[in-house]
């Protein structure tokens, strides 16, 4: 798979979104080890959970932390954990009617990290993401300790979610080299993140779109609500997922779509989107549509 830059790493140009990965029920374990082994065949090397993620509503506060402790288990059954970059995130917590929260106050981030450093058995974190501002916090506060949190070694790079085109540029002043990367909502069907990654290639940040498919809800129904993407997807027999995350690509050399996945067969279809290269008049197309 063709690779794309993260900091100073290079990774495979789709990554793999795990916040659906839940083993409560109806996902045998077999299956997501196979999901794993499925993208990293794939040339898949980028994968992203969050502290937060974990299974649906009636786990409540009792689900944070679930999905990373589920990935860690699956990555060390696999034997794979040198062959990919785990991102995580903090900043977001599971309450216990079952719904979710922000706390970027000082103290909950720098647990937040020591907390995912211990789930996930490593001695650094390979990415770690601001998950989402605080309307209790100040960004400037949350980027002095983001600041603190690189400068402690604890985390190999910084990267930032749910950031404004101003939110980016502040942290990028504080943070230099230590931000490596935005992951934002972008897909046909959510298109206003465009200043974001304007301003991600600007300062050579990578941008990782999040549901770039449109969403649980949406993704699968995506030929069905996006015509243009179908009509190129049947002009070239491929799937209007894959069309969708080539035409992210093409969108900036920045770019590394997350798709979501807990089936082998979606992220194999997902990641032979880096093999087209769409025309400029289908990208007009798809612009417009
Ligand atoms: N930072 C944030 O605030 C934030 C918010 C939301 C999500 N995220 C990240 O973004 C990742 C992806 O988002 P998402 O899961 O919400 O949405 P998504 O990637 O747009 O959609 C996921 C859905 O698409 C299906 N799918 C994947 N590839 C497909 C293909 N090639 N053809 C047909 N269907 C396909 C999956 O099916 P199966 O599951 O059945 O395989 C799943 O139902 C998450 O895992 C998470 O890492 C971040």
């Amino acid at each position: 798979m063709q690779t794309r830059t993260l900091g100073n790493q290079q990774v495979g140009a789709i990554g793999l979104g795990l916040m659906t990965f839940d083993q409560t029920g109806t996902q045998p374990r077999q299956q997501l080890l196979d999901t794993v082994t499925a993208a990293i065949d794939a040339g898949v090397t980028l994968l992203d959970t969050a502290d937060a993620y974990g299974p649906g509503d009636e786990k409540g506060a009792g689900a944070q932390g679930e999905n990373e402790r589920l990935i860690a288990s699956i990555l060390d059954e696999l034997g794979v954990r040198d062959r990919v970059l785990l991102a995580t995130k903090g900043g977001h917590v599971r309450t216990d009617g079952g719904g979710w929260d922000t706390d970027s106050s000082a103290g909950h981030l720098r647990r937040a990290v020591d907390e995912s450093l211990q789930r996930l058995g490593v001695e650094q974190l390979d990415l770690w993401q601001h998950h989402r501002p605080d309307p209790k916090v100040p960004y400037d506060d949350v980027i002095g300790t983001l600041k603190e949190i690189a400068d402690s070694g604890k985390v190999a790079r910084v990267g930032l979610s749910n950031a404004d085109p101003q939110q980016i540029r502040d942290a990028h002043a504080v943070l230099g080299d230590a931000l490596v990367s935005v992951q934002n909502q972008f897909s046909p069907k959510f298109r206003s993140s465009r200043p974001e990654i304007d301003v991600c290639e600007e300062l050579g940040l990578a941008f990782l779109p999040w549901s770039p498919l449109g969403g649980l809800g949406d993704a699968k129904e995506l030929a069905e609500k996006h015509p243009a993407f179908a009509e190129i997807a049947a002009d070239r027999g491929v799937s209007a997922q894959q069309v969708a995350l080539a035409w992210e690509l093409a969108q900036s050399p920045v770019v590394i779509p997350i798709p979501g996945a807990k089936r082998p067969s979606s992220i194999t279809d997902s990641a032979a989107a880096v093999h087209i290269e769409l025309t400029r008049d289908e990208l007009a197309r798809l612009d417009a549509s």
